[in-house]
């Protein structure tokens, strides 16, 4: 067992962990490479990534790993993240499935191409009697689309008489997110050294601790994971109280 694996607090691991997997472009062009070479790379990650959180026992793993955004890149690049993506997920089922993953989607899934949906549908299906890690895959998925299309079906609700609108509070609006069956994410990665959001979970980071590394995605292994879980570990959390308050709190529970 790796040294800083070891040092991690296997009673305070954050129950949800987010993964904005960025920099595969750059990695493949610091090599001479054509981006596509980055995106290949970066699913070597993605399976060490997922097999690390399913040993330390982690609850829940959101990767973004398309943004509603990311339809406006060349046309060459989103054919070819589309068709790896079902690659993937065709040869990782069986994986999944032998680890007792759950596989989970959100985003806008009428973007996608046919043959991806349902290659999709079906690996929903096949993993989802599965108990152990949730993985959740961000898709076509932005934040201000999923809020735009919860406020949308919310008004409609309210139209048909299901809801009223003096009734509306964070737990109404959270139904109505792609994330609902999910608790949010205490702990935000980015890799690659870009220091902003990009319309991800803008709503369930509310409170997340956000952790940035300036290595690239396809480089990123299990110990650059444990690294972020002990930065985690070693912060307060103090949702608006005192430090003294949290304190308090902390021996009482004890
Ligand atoms: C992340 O890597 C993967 C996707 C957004 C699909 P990028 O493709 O954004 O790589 P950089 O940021 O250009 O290096
Ligand atoms: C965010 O990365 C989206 C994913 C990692 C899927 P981008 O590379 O698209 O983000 P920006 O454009 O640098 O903000
Ligand atoms: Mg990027």
């Amino acid at each position: 067992m790796s040294d800083l694996k070891e040092k991690i607090d296997l009673t305070r691991l954050p129950r949800h962990i987010a993964i904005i997997m960025d920099g595969n472009g750059r990695w493949a062009k610091e090599k001479g490479e054509d981006r596509l070479f980055g995106h290949f790379h970066g699913v070597e990650s993605v399976r060490n990534i997922v097999e690390g959180c399913a040993e330390l026992g982690v609850e829940y793993l959101t990767l973004y790993a398309f943004s509603t955004e990311n339809w406006d890149r060349p046309v060459n690049e989103v054919n070819a993240l589309m068709e790896l993506l079902v690659d993937t997920i065709r040869r990782e089922v069986e994986t999944l499935n032998k680890n007792n993953i759950r596989l989970h989607v959100i985003g806008d899934m009428e973007m996608l191409p046919e043959y991806a949906s349902n290659e999709l549908q079906e690996a929903l299906e096949m993993t989802s009697h599965n108990t152990g890690l949730n993985l959740v895959m961000a898709l076509s998925y932005s934040s201000r689309w999923e809020l735009v299309n919860a406020v949308k079906n919310i008004g409609l609700d309210v139209k048909a008489g299901k809801i009223k609108p003096e009734e509306i509070d964070d737990k109404t609006l959270e139904n109505y997110l792609c994330t609902s069956n999910l608790p949010d994410p205490e702990l935000m990665i980015r890799t690659s050294g870009e220091y902003r959001i990009s319309n991800f979970l803008l709503y369930q980071l509310a409170y997340a601790e956000l952790y940035f590394t300036n290595t690239r995605w396809p480089d990123f292994r299990k110990e650059n994971l444990y690294e972020a879980i002990l930065d985690f570990q070693g912060r307060e959390r103090r949702f608006g109280k005192t430090s003294e308050q949290i304190e308090k709190e902390t021996k009482v529970a004890l």
